[in-house]
C-alpha cells in the first residue's frame, strides 16, 4: 500500500503537460468493439482505469497492444460477450462495453456496476435507451442480459436525465443500428464530441455531438481508424487550481482553455490571471488574495462535479465565504471531514457546503475517499503549513497520470512511500 507525503508551503512554478482525458479514453477504448480491422489510439493516459478497460476488452477476445500512451486494438475475433462482475466492479465505466457489444454481436451480458440498486439507478437510462433501439433486456443475478438477434433499429430516445456514459453507450450502439436514431437531452461534454469524431473516422454518420440533440444514421459496419485522445479537462482544472492555491504560476500545455469555460470563469472571479498560450494557457494568482465565489455543479458546460472537491480546497483559503452546491451526485462531500482535519471551516447543509475561508491550512494525516476528493487533499496539502500524509492513494492512480512527477518538476515537495498495510 502506498502513501503520499506532501511538505506544504511551496508555490508551484513551471510548466505541466496535460495528459489525454481518462473519460474520453474509456469510451474510445470500448468503441474498439465496434469496428473491424486495426484501431489505434494515441495520447491515452497511463492510469489504473485504462488498465481495467484493457483487461475487460482482452477477456472479450480483443487483441490489444499497449506501447506507452499508444494502444492498438483488434476485435475481429471476439470470443466472449460477457463482462464479468470481477472486472466491472473495479470501474463503473465498464458499462460502456454494453452498447458496442449488443450493436455488433447482437448479444451482451454485462454485470451491473457494484453498489447500484438493481433495475433502477444508476444505469436505467442506458437500459431504457437500448430497449428503445430494440434490445431485449432482462436483469438477473446481478447481470444485464441483452439480446438483439436481428440487430438494433434506430429510434428517437428522449433521455430523462443528462448522463455522460448513457449518451456514449447509446451513441455507439446507434452507429450500427438500422436507420436513424435521435438522442434527445444528450450530454454535451467534450469527451462526447471526441468519441463522435473518432466514430466518424470509423465511418459512422453522426451530427450534433456537443449539442443536446445527436442524430445518427446507422451503417452496416465500421472500420478501424487512428485517433488521438483529447486533453483531460479535469486534470487541466486541477493543476490550474494548484497554481492559485499555492500562489504560484503554471503554464499548462497540450490543453485548451475552451475545455473549462465555467471553471476558468470561476477561477478568474476568485482572482486568477489567465492568459491563453499557443497550446494551452498560463495561470497565476493575483495579489495573493483568493476571493470567495459560489459554485453549482451542472452538466457541461456548467461547472463539472469532477472539479467540485478541488474548488472547495481552494475556497477553504478564500477571503469571505463560498457556497458550493453539488447537484449531480449525492454524498459527494466526503472530502469535507478530511479538509476539516487540515483546519478548513466548512458546514454542509444537504447538497450545499458553506466554506468560510481561513488564513491558513495545516498539514494532517488524511484519507482519500474517491478520485477527485483525493486530489483535493493533495492541493490542500501543497498549500498547507507542515506535512500532510495521504493514505488510500490508489484512488489517485485511477485518474492522475504521473502526479508526483508533474508536481515535483514545479517545485512541490511530494513523495510516495510504501507501508506494510493500509489502516
Ligand atoms: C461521467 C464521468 C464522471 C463524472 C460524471 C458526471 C466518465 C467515465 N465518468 O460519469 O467522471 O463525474 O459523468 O459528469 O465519463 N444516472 C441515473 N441513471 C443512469 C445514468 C445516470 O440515475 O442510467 C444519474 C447518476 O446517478 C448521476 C447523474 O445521472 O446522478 C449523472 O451521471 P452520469 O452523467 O451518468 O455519470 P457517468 O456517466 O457515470
Amino acid at each position: 500500500m502506498d502513501r503520499i507525503l506532501i511538505r506544504g508551503g511551496t508555490p508551484l512554478n513551471g510548466s505541466i503537460q496535460i495528459s489525454g482525458a481518462k473519460n474520453a479514453a474509456l469510451p474510445l477504448l470500448a468503441a474498439g468493439l465496434l469496428c473491424e480491422g486495426q484501431y489505434n489510439l494515441s495520447n491515452v493516459p497511463q492510469l489504473a482505469d485504462i488498465t481495467s478497460m484493457v483487461d475487460l476488452l482482452t477477456q472479450h477476445g480483443c487483441i490489444i497492444s499497449v506501447d506507452g500512451n499508444n494502444i492498438g486494438i483488434n476485435s475481429d475475433n471476439i470470443t466472449n460477450t460477457t463482462a464479468p462482475y470481477d472486472l466491472v466492479r473495479r470501474m463503473r465505466a465498464s458499462i460502456l462495453v454494453l452498447g458496442p457489444l449488443i450493436a455488433r454481436f447482437g448479444v451482451a451480458r454485462v454485470s451491473l456496476p457494484g453498489g447500484c440498486a438493481i433495475g433502477t439507478r444508476p444505469v436505467d437510462v442506458h437500459i431504457k435507451g437500448l430497449q428503445k433501439l430494440g434490445a431485449q433486456i432482462e436483469l438477473s443475478e446481478g447481470y444485464i442480459n441483452a439480446s438483439a438477434p436481428n440487430g438494433l433499429v434506430g429510434a428517437t430516445i428522449s433521455m430523462p436525465m443528462v448522463s455522460v456514459t448513457a449518451t456514449e453507450n447509446l451513441l455507439m450502439a446507434a452507429t450500427l443500428a438500422k436507420g436513424e436514431t435521435v438522442l434527445i437531452n444528450a450530454a454535451r461534454e467534450p469527451e462526447i464530441i471526441d468519441l463522435a469524431n473518432c466514430l466518424k473516422g470509423m465511418g459512422a454518420i453522426i451530427e450534433g455531438a456537443g449539442t443536446d440533440r445527436i442524430i445518427i444514421q446507422g451503417v452496416e459496419k465500421l472500420n478501424g481508424t487512428s485517433h488521438s485522445v483529447i486533453a483531460d479537462r479535469i486534470e487541466t482544472a486541477t493543476y490550474a487550481i494548484g497554481a492559485i492555491i499555492t500562489q504560484g504560476e503554471l503554464t499548462l500545455t497540450h490543453t485548451d482553455l475552451s475545455l473549462i469555460p465555467t471553471v476558468s470563469e470561476a477561477l478568474a472571479r476568485a482572482g486568477a490571471i489567465i492568459k491563453e498560450t499557443p497550446n494551452g494557457f498560463s495561470i497565476k494568482a493575483n495579489s495573493g488574495i483568493i476571493t470567495g465565489v459560489d459554485v453549482i455543479t451542472e452538466p457541461y458546460p456548467g461547472f463539472a462535479t469532477d472539479i467540485q472537491a478541488q474548488m472547495m480546497a481552494l475556497m477553504t483559503l478564500c477571503t469571505g465565504a463560498s457556497m458550493i452546491t453539488e447537484t449531480i451526485f449525492e454524498n459527494r462531500f466526503m472530502h469535507v471531514p478530511e479538509l476539516a482535519r487540515m483546519g478548513a471551516n466548512i458546514t454542509v447543509h444537504g447538497s450545499s457546503a458553506l466554506v468560510r475561508g481561513v488564513s491558513q491550512l495545516s498539514g494532517a494525516e488524511v484519507m482519500a475517499t474517491d478520485l477527485r476528493a483525493s486530489v483535493s487533499l493533495v492541493l490542500a496539502g501543497l498549500a498547507a503549513k507542515g506535512d500532510t500524509v495521504l493514505s488510500r492513494v490508489y484512488h489517485l492512480d485511477r485518474g492522475y497520470e504521473k502526479l508526483e512527477q508533474k508536481l515535483t518538476q514545479c517545485g512541490a515537495h511530494i513523495e510516495r512511500y510504501k507501508v506494510a498495510a493500509e489502516a
